[in-house]
């Protein structure tokens, strides 16, 4: 059926296929899109700057080759997802089509081979900035789900177990005053840092290739405060290394990017030297945890417990972690607000339209103004924007 997405220029949606919805028709440069994106401010966008925007409806994960055929032999741009592989042949393609820009509609692009795209001259875009709050908020219900059992209870109640309220019933852990630990202070490593350090009064232990004053700094002020207040400081302090973050913290959340330096960052000889009760959280890519040995691990200790988003072979699960209980597991989840995820459709549409229109890079940490009405003349977010040679907006 032909729909609408933003109830207007219908004359010019074209129903091509039956996985294929073309909007504006008319338009005189070609976009692919290889999922459906929420809201309609980047398609008005795209709509604005004169694309032509085609848009794979289905649900299934476009492979190399069908995303070869939907760039075709005519491509000026395309925003792709983090399930997909964009490799040296693909690149290669979209340059021969005419391309210039990939916009990958995720702030992590493990997925991206930017090294082949800057080869070959085409823009790689992300979309940091609208996830920061939402990823962390979900690596703290994470946390507190498995720290409280919520996924077990929950499963207990439904099951028709609960016979009455009882001293005994699914003890759990206590988050108060204890100290989490956190791998990768980026953005969303940090506020998920302050959110623990602030709501709960944890101590903070990080580990980081870059030491974070900004964090260590509003820690400190946090912790003065609550001597002012007259009561026990928190800490904040920066590992030397992972392991010393393992053996102190009571909860340890992975915030790291995946490279080949943190593939299986967490691996059977690193959870043993966690605490027997600690609980592990990983909102950021599965492979960072070797999954089967993660599921070693929670059968063999009961009351170590983990909350995870993302899967090593995902959209997969290593055979039996979907059996224990005291593992917390959501499907890729984490940016998932309304707010968070038509933001990463923008600022992807963003990307593109920037290219296309020879505009300079953004190279400042805010990109809340392209999320409103006249957005800069920039291209939100170019991964390769330096190698390229591309203009920054503030040089
Ligand atoms: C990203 O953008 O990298 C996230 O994984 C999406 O939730």
């Amino acid at each position: 059926m032909v729909y609408d997405l933003i109830g207007r220029k219908r004359e010019n949606i074209v129903l091509n296929s039956e996985n294929w919805k073309t909007y504006n028709a008319a338009g005189r440069k070609r976009i692919v899109v290889t999922k459906p994106l929420p809201g309609d401010l980047w398609l008005n966008r795209l709509i604005d700057a004169d694309c032509k925007v085609e848009v794979y409806t289905a649900t299934d994960v476009l492979g190399v080759d069908a995303l070869r055929a939907a760039i075709g032999t005519r491509c000026d741009a395309v925003l792709g997802q983090l399930t997909e592989s964009w490799n040296d042949a693909l690149f290669a393609a979209l340059k021969s089509a005419g391309g210039k820009a990939f916009s990958n509609v995720a702030v992590g692009y493990d997925n991206v081979d930017v090294e082949a795209a800057t080869r070959y001259g085409i823009a790689v875009g992300n979309t940091p900035g609208v996830l920061t709050e939402t990823t962390a908020q979900m690596a703290v219900a994470l946390t507190f789900a498995a720290a409280r059992r919520i996924g077990e209870a929950e499963r207990f109640l439904r099951a028709g177990k609960f016979k009455g309220w009882m001293m005994t019933l699914l003890l759990g852990e206590l988050l108060w005053r204890k100290t989490v630990g956190v791998i990768g202070a980026g953005r969303i490593g940090s506020a998920y840092a302050r959110m623990m350090v602030e709501g709960h009064k944890t101590n903070l232990i990080y580990y980081s290739p870059h030491p974070h004053p900004d964090l260590e700094a509003d820690i400190a002020a946090y912790a003065d405060f609550l001597v002012s207040r007259r009561q026990k400081p928190v800490s904040c302090k920066r590992a030397d290394t992972i392991e010393d973050v393992l053996r102190e913290a009571d909860c340890v959340s992975l915030h790291a990017a995946l490279n080949e330096s943190t593939y299986h960052l967490i691996n059977a000889e690193r959870l043993a030297l966690m605490k027997e009760n600690a609980l592990l959280v990983n909102t950021s890519r599965g492979p960072l945890i070797d999954e089967a040995a993660l599921v070693e691990h929670l059968r063999k200790h009961p009351n170590f417990r983990a909350g995870l988003d993302v899967f090593e072979d995902e959209p997969d699960l290593k055979p039996g972690l979907s059996e224990l209980d005291n593992v917390v597991i959501v499907p890729h989840i984490a940016s998932a607000t309304r707010w968070t995820r038509e933001g990463m459709a923008t600022l992807a549409a963003g990307n593109a339209i920037g290219v296309l229109s020879g505009c300079p890079a953004w190279n400042k940490p805010d990109i809340s103004p392209f999320l409103a009405e006249d957005p800069p003349l920039a291209s939100p977010s170019i991964i390769n924007a330096e190698a390229l040679g591309l203009t920054l907006f503030d040089k």
